[in-house]
């Protein structure tokens, strides 16, 4: 009865899965303070993806840790480097999976920013775009089905959509991490990607989040410059921007639960504090915010164990 009358409902079809990839050989760590969540180099790629098979998880969004890094990020957009290798490998091998992959530099820049920086440190918007350009074509060529780009700076979708369309790649979508805000709860994921800036913060490309009608603006910047998928990011401190953008917008909304919210969640069960139960709790609030899609770690946990929603 309780079933029948749930206004709201969750299933594999909803989550998004991240996976983090690495150069090297006979690689399956796990990120030390994201229990459960491993780094894998190709040749063990087919491990987890077989598991999330078998749940029936099979939209990916890859992240790439680079062998080096450099100024420019250059194995941001090489064709061999690890998020190409391991594109072509997951379609060659896979083709049942939805691959997204993640657009941006932080992960590939010495420096640990989002872009290119000018001489005092500043990010340069305009050229940072040129770079984005090659990375989002590159995986495109490799076969990513969506380009998901991270880094915030004014104009990328826009350029990125007509990147793509001249060089043939109309199908290839976009989901826009358009309302991205500087948060604090990235901090394992910089570890997971080694991402995190060496100096200053994200807080000149990334959204303040006092802000809330900035948010409104910044999906409709990406809405009319070709997102297929909007985003809100982080999740659970966000649920009210997740509800108004709901509201407010009919494009395709993403909300991403993120490491941060991950680890907190996982350490509360470790330690006792809290029962597994609110793994599932937390993803029906999402859902039931307005966001039909779900990136979350705890995807592959939830599908294992789900039994009673509604609680208990
Ligand atoms: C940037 C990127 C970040 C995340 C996804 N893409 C980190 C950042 O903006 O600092 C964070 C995801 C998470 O915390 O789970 N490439």
């Amino acid at each position: 009865m309780r079933d029948m009358v749930a206004e709201t409902s969750l299933s594999a079809e909803d989550f998004v899965y991240p996976v983090f990839v690495r150069e090297g050989e006979n690689i399956k760590e796990e990120v030390p303070s994201m229990k459960n969540i491993y780094r894998y180099s190709l040749d063990r790629l087919g491990e987890e993806l077989a598991e999330l098979s078998d749940l029936g998880l099979t939209k990916i969004l890859l992240f790439g840790i680079p062998e080096y890094k450099d100024r420019l990020g250059s194995q941001a957009y090489a064709d061999e480097g690890i998020v190409p290798k391991a594109l072509r490998l997951i379609k060659e091998n896979y083709p049942d999976f939805l691959v997204m992959t993640d657009v941006c530099m932080c992960q590939y820049t010495d420096h640990g920013h989002c872009g290119i920086l000018d001489g005092s440190g500043y990010v340069k918007n305009d050229e940072s775009l040129e770079y984005l350009g090659k990375i989002a074509l590159a995986h495109a060529k490799a076969g990513a089905d969506m380009l998901a780009p991270s880094d915030m700076m004014d104009g990328r979708v826009g350029y990125i959509r007509r990147l793509l369309d001249e060089e043939g790649f109309e199908n290839t979508g976009i989901m826009s991490y358009s309302a991205k805000y500087a948060s604090s709860f990235y901090g394992p994921f910089r570890e997971a990607a080694g991402s995190a800036p060496s100096f200053g913060d994200r807080k000149s490309y990334q959204m303040d989040y006092r802000n809330s009608d900035e948010a409104m603006r910044e999906h409709r910047y990406d809405i009319e410059e070709g997102a297929d998928i909007i985003m809100v990011k982080p999740a659970l401190a966000y649920l009210d921007i997740i509800r108004r953008t709901r509201d407010e917008f009919d494009t395709p909304l993403a909300a991403y639960n993120v490491s941060g919210e991950y680890a907190l969640v996982m350490k509360a069960i470790e330690e006792g504090l809290a029962s597994e139960s609110i793994i599932e709790e937390i993803l029906y609030a999402i859902k039931r915010a307005g966001a039909k899609i779900i990136i979350t770690y705890h995807a592959k946990d939830y599908l294992r164990k789900k039994r009673f929603p509604g609680g208990r």
